[in-house]
């Protein structure tokens, strides 16, 4: 049977080719999609979901706008890494798939609360929409079967030095949601970065010889260009896919269990994820932590449902 999951997302290049892994593979059956401000302003990463899912076919996915702003502090958007846009590099068409007139956190709780089976969620923005449902909804954690979440990192940040970009977006939602008793999967840049959408990985695309092949492959040559100008990067890794990865087949994105606490107070390091390897700290274990991804399979999926989506005939 299907894993039912939510993705929770601020579209974003690896957002989107995360949204289509999880609407082509058959192993997720993916319930909803929800938006929140991160990479660009909640607006844009709205209209950006639309854009995906029209040209991916997904027209049976209902689609929400969540927060405009982080818990706490103000919106700091990522435009030197997406693009004004926070989507280019693709030229998309007027989307034809509207959003549905819920809030994010509304129609998360919905699902959570009227689904025959517990509903894993899968962030890979910053985790204000989660946050927000947690505390809004307390009776929604047991219907949570897990949150396996794009975020964080064991070493060091891409934001800050230490704080790697969902987290630090919203380090009050992300402590929230470590320490909520939720079962939580972490998959951070320490594991991301191992997920490099190299030029045979681009070429891949191509030869699908399909409109939605040419448009992954055309947001991974811009993601690439961003990737190689502020960080020297030889390819870009595509974090969010792996997340998805994660709940589609575990033994893709090998984890261990650790203690993971976030860093609000840090005069340098607000927003690092102090995640506890080696038990120093006696702290119990919150999370499950990636350390390893099988690239070889995580491609071959990336590809197959990209695959899928673009032999959908359009609705
Ligand atoms: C995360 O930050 C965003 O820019 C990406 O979409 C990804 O979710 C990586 O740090
Ligand atoms: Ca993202």
């Amino acid at each position: 049977m299907p894993v039912p999951i939510i993705v929770d997302c601020d579209p974003g290049h690896d957002d989107a080719l995360a949204i289509m892994l999880a609407a082509g593979d058959p192993a997720v059956d993916l319930l909803a999609i929800t938006t929140v401000a991160g990479n660009q302003t909640l607006a844009k990463t709205t209209l950006n979901a639309r854009r995906v899912c029209t040209v991916a076919g997904i027209t049976d996915v209902p689609i929400a706008a969540g927060c405009t702003k982080p818990l706490v502090q103000a919106l700091s958007v990522a435009d030197d890494v997406h693009g004004p846009s926070g989507l280019d590099g693709p030229r998309f068409p007027e989307p034809t798939v509207d959003v549905v007139a819920e809030h994010a956190v509304d129609l998360m709780h919905r699902i959570l609360t009227g689904h025959p089976e517990p509903v894993t969620l899968v962030p890979t923005g910053p985790l204000t929409n989660i946050a927000l449902l947690l505390t809004r909804h307390p009776d929604a954690a047991s219907r949570i079967r897990e949150i396996v979440l794009m975020g964080g990192s064991t070493e060091r940040g891409n934001r800050t030095p230490a704080a790697e970009f969902n987290v630090q977006a919203d380090p009050e939602a992300a402590d929230i949601v470590f320490r909520s008793g939720v079962q939580v999967t972490m998959c951070g840049l320490n594991v991301t970065h191992q997920a490099l959408a190299t030029a045979d990985v681009v070429a891949r695309f191509e030869a699908l010889d399909t409109d939605l092949g040419r448009i992954c492959a055309e947001l991974l040559t811009f993601f690439a260009s961003t990737y190689r100008r502020l960080w020297g990067f030889r390819a870009p890794p595509l974090h969010d896919p792996v997340a998805v990865a994660r709940v589609i087949d575990p033994t893709i994105v090998h984890c261990v269990d650790a203690n993971v606490v976030v860093e609000l107070n840090g005069r340098y390091t607000r927003g690092a994820t102090v995640v506890d390897l080696h038990q120093y700290t006696g702290r119990p274990v919150n999370a499950q932590v990636a350390l390893t991804l099988d690239t070889g399979p995580f491609w071959d999926r990336m590809v197959a449902a990209v695959t899928s989506l673009g032999a959908r005939p359009s609705r």
